[in-house]
């Protein structure tokens, strides 16, 4: 096996190649600022930092909602690249856990997050879906999936399960009451919740802005 410096910037170099250009929010640059809000996180914890950097590096390689659904995919691709590079396997098990536990699926459920590096990667994930970044990746999604930006007469759910939540197609603004300002209090460690408490409050800002513009005001 390779030194680990060597290992994380393959890596890197990996997902970019497979990433770059995607159109939905999930390109390179969102693993790019997963990948910096990460190594940021963990300098107050902690923590293993090669198996932070190479979970964030590796926790949307296969994103089950552009694989029908299928939550087993990530961590089957994640697992066959780091094998590849031989990293050993008691670090590719606790990387494939990462990715296996870290996607929102929905309001009502709870994800847990088995350990201190998992929850700094899931901290670093969720900060990329709030703030000014989080609103235009939300758009990004809606325009993708050709969704309305908005609509007042399609009320906002929050889905009590996975299926529910992973099969919803409402307009854009929903997703806001949805997932977008749930985040915040689900952050783990204490500087995500810093800099989450001030994303969120750029977030209700622009809702309110958004709603009068609604109004002609
Ligand atoms: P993550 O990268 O945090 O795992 P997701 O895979 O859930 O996030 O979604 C990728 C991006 O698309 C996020 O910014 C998320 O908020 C946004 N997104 C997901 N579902 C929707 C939706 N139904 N409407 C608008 N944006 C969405
Ligand atoms: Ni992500």
């Amino acid at each position: 096996m390779s030194e680990r410096p060597a290992l994380i910037q393959t890596t890197a170099n990996h997902i970019q190649s497979l990433l770059s250009g995607e159109g939905s929010g999930h390109d390179w640059w969102h693993i790019y600022r997963v990948w910096q809000n990460a190594k940021n996180i963990a300098k107050n914890e902690q923590a293993d930092l090669f198996i932070v950097e190479l979970a964030a590096l590796l926790h949307d390689i296969a994103d089950h909602k552009f694989h029908g659904g299928d939550d087993t995919v990530g961590p089957r691709v994640a697992r066959e690249w780091l094998e590849s590079l031989q990293v050993e396997e008691p670090a590719i098990q606790h990387i494939c856990l990462i990715i296996k536990e870290i996607s929102f699926k929905g309001a009502g459920t709870i994800s847990a997050m088995s350990s201190l590096e998992g929850r700094i990667v899931q901290d670093a994930d969720r900060l990329d879906a709030i703030g000014a970044i989080g609103i235009g990746r939300a758009f990004a999604y809606g325009g993708h999936k050709g969704r309305e930006m908005y609509n007042p007469e399609i009320k906002p759910i929050l889905h009590d399960s996975f299926e529910a939540y992973k099969t919803a197609s409402a307009p854009t603004i929903n997703h806001f009451y949805e997932k977008l300002l749930l985040l915040k209090d689900r952050m783990h460690t204490t500087s995500a919740k810093a800099m989450a408490e001030k994303r969120h409050q750029f977030m209700e800002e622009f809702l309110e802005q958004f709603y009068q513009e609604w109004e002609g005001k």
